[in-house]
């Protein structure tokens, strides 16, 4: 049903006149095909643009393998591959054989080329303090830094967890890990302390790297506190390498801690890169399943790298004089592909901002923008509706057109926003590439090509070359709308889940069976082969672009002593995408002074993070289940969206909807 809302909102959305300023409706009979051309890129993009041919896409559709063989020249290889892909679904092995290291490619590989002194990041904290970092200095800091993992013991293979504000330093942690062939785990700096421990628990990390805080709208994140507090249940962590960011006073373990700034005075300058296998793991980074426990997602060299590099060049049509802006946290799958490897493998000049969009003032990016020169701006589309919401006049005061491209990642871009987006930033120059992926994808999945690919408002349009998508209905067969599934292997795709083989193959692959991959999104496809992602079709909700579980957030608050039971559904939001709604039943004989509901979003927000807030609490007696006491979410979701409610026959009592819409609905 929700996708069916979705299509049909999609459907008359799709039907509008793309020149005109203000959307109008067009009647039936103007609902031909609007092709070629789609004016949204303009001729001059198109005529400068690297790719113009579609000829890539027959290429690679000819002889796959042959295809990814020639993207992985790409990168610098230290020993060829012997295999393009072993093919074992669910398993794969891309470039079997073949030696490389990551960071050799985002670094080392550019010091024989101009890059060497062209700046890899403009570094803006959010009070203004400002950075600037060639490729050269990164190089340098980067040596010293893996002499300094390596001095505290750190081996090839072993996993260092990196709980880090946006800051240069945490580039160079990444990439020194990358270096040195340590396994990263990057936990997003908004987290708690419990989900920061369950993550260094999960992947026994060793060291972990962090600062005495970071900047957030003008307070200071104690982040050292909560490292403190998470290693308490953490024995695997030796030591713990902390940089001096705020100033704040933090407690320092004699033993344990050391800052960053001390034994970086000592550390010797050069640090060659280990030879690491295409098929060694890279990092694994955690990432919410469809229940409590994070799943810890494992991407390797070789594929990896070949997907991100390539990946960044096709959606981003990029030039040596761009200043390109992600605004995703390293913490993120979009950080670590598009902040990290992508751009840094391509020799691209970056921004990298800490801080928040509204501080001091809502006209911060414009203003990062009109500074730097930014050419790319990357974002999520609920940050494209805050700043519809904010209102233009915090753009108009800044010269924004520098810009060329624009990116949209995160969640689906529902087409007003993607038309403002257009409009108002991109001032109807920029093409939008609206990008399909996930954290196991690694890489751009569904994206347009902007030199060749006409654009629609709301369409991530086409799978890029090498990629392969079907859409399928409950049957299983293909069809125009229904689950979206990928159906051949790509270099970038996940590897496993770190020690759950099962669930691996559970969640992704037992889902259709026949090496599909599942993966866990509605779509839709149009008349002219343009796919419409509709959202998830599972338990994992995206708030603001984050992705949460609703079985995290259950159970974070059952946690709770007086809640017995809780079910929570993601509601639609017109900002961020989804916002939280839980039920809770409470246990009989509690009793509580003040107000539960806050107390109760505090504490998840204590088990989690503060992305995980409900934005509503509704107390009830009962839920709705089943006779074999399966929840029936779905019927919630009905309630909270005003549907007519789907089928209630398998409900032990029908009659608890009523008392749950009343509540629903009163407050
Ligand atoms: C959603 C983020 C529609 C989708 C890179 C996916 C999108 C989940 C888009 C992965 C998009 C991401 N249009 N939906 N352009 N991009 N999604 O792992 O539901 O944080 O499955 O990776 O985000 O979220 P993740």
């Amino acid at each position: 049903m929700i996708f069916r809302l979705f299509n049909l909102l999609f459907l008359e959305l799709i039907l509008i006149l793309p020149l005109s300023d203000s959307l109008i409706a067009i009647s039936d009979k103007q609902r031909a095909p609007i092709n070629p051309p789609l004016p949204y890129t303009t001729d001059q993009f198109k005529e400068n643009a690297n790719l113009q041919s579609s000829d890539i896409f027959t290429e690679a559709k000819q002889d796959p393998e042959a295809f990814w063989e020639k993207q992985a020249n790409c990168l610098n290889w230290f020993h060829p591959w012997d295999q393009v892909l072993e093919w074992n679904p669910p398993d794969a092995k891309w470039f079997n054989g073949g030696k490389l290291n990551a960071c050799y490619n985002c670094l080392d590989r550019h010091m024989q080329t101009e890059t060497r002194n062209k700046i890899a990041i403009y570094w803006e904290g959010e009070r203004g303090e400002k950075k600037s970092l060639t490729y050269e200095d990164l190089y340098i800091e980067v040596n010293k830094f893996s002499n300094v993992l390596k001095s505290l013991g750190v081996q090839k293979g072993d996993r260092v967890a990196i709980y880090l504000p946006m800051i240069p330093e945490a580039v160079v942690a990444i990439l020194s890990c990358a270096r040195i062939g340590a396994i990263h785990t990057v936990v997003f700096g908004g987290f708690s302390a419990d989900s920061l421990a369950n993550r260094i628990l999960d992947a026994e990390a060793k060291l972990l790297i962090t600062a005495d805080g970071g900047f957030r709208k003008g307070k200071v994140v104690t982040l050292k506190e909560a490292a403190d507090t998470a290693i308490e249940q953490c024995p695997c962590i030796k030591n713990t390498i902390v940089i001096k960011h705020t100033d704040l006073p933090v407690d320092m373990q004699l033993e344990k801690d050391h800052w960053y700034h001390d034994l970086m005075k000592e550390a010797p300058a050069t640090c060659p890169p280990e030879e690491m296998d295409a098929e060694d793991t890279l990092f694994i980074l955690y990432t919410s399943g469809t229940t409590g426990k994070p799943k810890g997602i494992i991407h390797t060299t070789g594929g990896y790298m070949v997907g991100a590099t390539m990946t960044t060049r096709w959606v981003f049509d990029i030039k040596p004089s761009d200043i390109y802006w992600c605004t995703a946290d390293i913490g993120w799958i979009t950080g670590h592909t598009y902040v990290i490897y992508g751009p840094l493998s391509n020799g691209m000049t970056q921004l990298l901002y800490e801080g928040v969009f509204d501080w001091p003032e809502r006209n911060r990016p414009w203003q990062l923008i009109e500074k730097y020169g930014v050419t790319i701006l990357y974002t999520a589309p609920t940050a494209i509706r805050t700043f519809m919401k904010w209102g233009e006049e915090w753009i108009n005061g800044c010269n924004i057109s520098s810009l060329r491209l624009l990116g949209s990642v995160g969640e689906p871009i529902n087409p007003e926003a993607w038309m403002w987006y257009y409009t108002i930033i991109g001032k109807k120059k920029c093409p939008i590439v609206d990008t399909w992926w996930q954290t196991e994808t690694g890489s751009i999945m569904i994206a347009p090509i902007p030199g060749i690919t006409p654009l629609k408002p709301g369409s991530a349009t086409f799978p890029l070359p090498g990629i392969n998508a079907l859409i399928l209905n409950d049957l299983g067969e293909p069809s125009s709308s229904g689950s979206l599934v990928l159906t051949s292997p790509w270099p970038s795709m996940l590897r496993g889940i770190y020690n759950d083989r099962a669930r691996y193959e559970k969640s992704y692959w037992k889902q259709l069976g026949n090496g599909y991959y599942f993966t866990g999104d509605g779509a839709m496809k149009d008349d002219e082969g343009y796919f419409w992602l509709t959202g998830r079709i599972d338990d994992i909700i995206k708030v603001s672009g984050h992705r949460l579980s609703t079985a995290e957030i259950e159970s974070a608050l059952v946690d709770f002593k007086g809640v017995a039971e809780a079910a929570v559904i993601g509601v639609s939001d017109q900002i961020k995408g989804q916002a939280i709604v839980a039920f809770v039943v409470l246990k009989e004989d509690f009793i509580f002074d003040g107000s539960l509901e806050s107390t109760l979003k505090q504490h998840v927000v204590k088990q989690i993070s503060a992305i995980a807030r409900p934005e509503r609490i509704i107390f009830i007696y009962e839920l709705p289940k089943t006779r074999s006491g399966k929840i029936m979410r779905r019927l919630l979701r009905d309630i909270a969206e005003g549907r007519l409610l789907g089928d209630t026959m398998t409900l032990t009592d029908p009659s608890v909807l009523e008392e749950i819409k009343n509540k629903y609905n009163e407050d």
